[in-house]
C-alpha cells in the first residue's frame, strides 16, 4: 500500500561530536549524570551526552513522550550496575549506541534486536588484529595492500562488535570466535563458533559514517528490514 511498515525499518542517527549543546545534559537522568561526570575528557563526556541524549530524543519522539520520560534500563547483566546495553523498558523499540572519534550512532528498530558499532580510523593495529581476527581473516588482512589494512581491520572489527552488541555478549564474547566476510565483499556473518544457526538470523549492512571512520549495523530476525539513515544535526540542535 506505499507504506513501510515501522517494523520493516532500521533507523541509523549520526551525529557529530560537534553537534553537543549544554541543554543536551538536562535530558539525562541522575544516573546518568552520574556516569557523565565519571568521565574525565571533555570528549568522552560529550560522546556519551550525545549518545543519551539522542536516544532519549528519538525514542521519545517515537513514543510520543518527552525524552526526560523515556524509560531507559541499562543494567549490566555481570554487575548490575547501570553501564549495560541500553533498553527501552516495556514494549518499545530496540537501540544501540556507538562513538567513536567525531561520531556518535543511534540505531533504534520496531522488529528485534539491533546493534551498531562505529570506529574511527585514527587506532593503532598493533596486536589488535589478533584479538579480533581468526587465522583465516589474519591472513587475508595482511594479504591486502598496506594502504588497505587499516580499513580492512576496521570492516571485520565493526562487523563483529555490532553483531556482539545485537547479541548483548558485548566483549565477553571473543570476536575470534565470529567468521564474518572479508573486507572487499558484502558484510555477512559466516559462522559462530559454538553458535549454530546465528548466522542464519543475523543481517549486516554497512553503513556510511563519513571520512575517517567505518561503522555497521546487525540486525536479528529482520531479514526484510530497510536501513535509513539520518543526520541527528536537527534533532539536536
Ligand atoms: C559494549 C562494548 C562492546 C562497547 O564497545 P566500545 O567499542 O568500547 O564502545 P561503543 O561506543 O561501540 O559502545 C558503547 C555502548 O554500547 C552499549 N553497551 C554496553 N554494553 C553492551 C552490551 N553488552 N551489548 C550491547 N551494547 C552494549 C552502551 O550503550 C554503550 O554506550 P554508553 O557508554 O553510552 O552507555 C564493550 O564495552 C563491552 O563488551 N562491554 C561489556 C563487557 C564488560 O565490560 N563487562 C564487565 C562489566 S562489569
Amino acid at each position: 500500500m506505499g507504506i513501510i511498515p515501522d517494523m520493516a525499518t532500521a533507523e541509523v542517527w549520526w551525529a557529530a561530536l560537534t553537534d553537543v549543546r549544554p541543554w543536551h545534559a538536562g535530558l539525562l537522568d541522575p544516573v546518568e549524570r552520574g556516569r557523565r561526570e565519571l568521565y574525565l575528557r571533555e570528549e568522552d563526556r560529550d560522546r556519551f551526552t550525545i549518545g543519551v541524549a539522542l536516544t532519549r530524543l528519538a525514542c521519545g519522539a517515537r513514543l510520543g513522550v518527552p525524552p526526560e520520560r523515556v524509560p531507559l534500563i541499562r543494567t549490566c547483566p555481570d554487575c548490575g550496575a547501570p553501564h549495560g546495553a541500553p533498553r527501552v523498558d516495556g514494549d518499545g523499540p530496540r537501540v544501540s549506541v556507538s562513538h567513536s572519534g567525531d561520531r556518535v550512532a543511534l540505531a533504534v528498530t520496531g522488529g528485534g534486536p539491533v546493534g551498531v558499532d562505529v570506529e574511527s580510523r585514527a587506532i593503532t593495529t598493533g596486536d589488535i588484529e589478533e584479538q579480533v581476527l581468526g587465522p583465516a581473516e589474519l591472513a587475508d588482512l595482511r594479504g591486502l595492500a598496506e594502504g588497505e589494512r587499516q580499513r580492512g581491520l576496521l570492516a571485520y572489527w565493526t562487523r563483529k562488535e555490532s553483531i556482539v552488541k545485537a547479541t548483548g555478549d558485548g566483549l565477553r564474547a571473543p570476536l575470534t570466535d565470529l567468521r564474518v566476510s572479508a573486507p572487499g565483499e558484502a558484510p555477512r556473518l559466516l559462522a559462530w563458533a559454538g553458535r549454530p544457526g546465528l548466522a542464519a538470523r543475523i543481517g549486516l549492512h554497512a553503513l556510511d559514517p563519513g571520512p575517517g571512520h567505518v561503522a555497521c549495523l546487525a540486525l536479528i530476525d529482520q531479514p526484510h528490514a530497510t536501513v535509513r539513515e539520518l543526520s541527528a544535526a536537527d534533532l539536536l540542535s
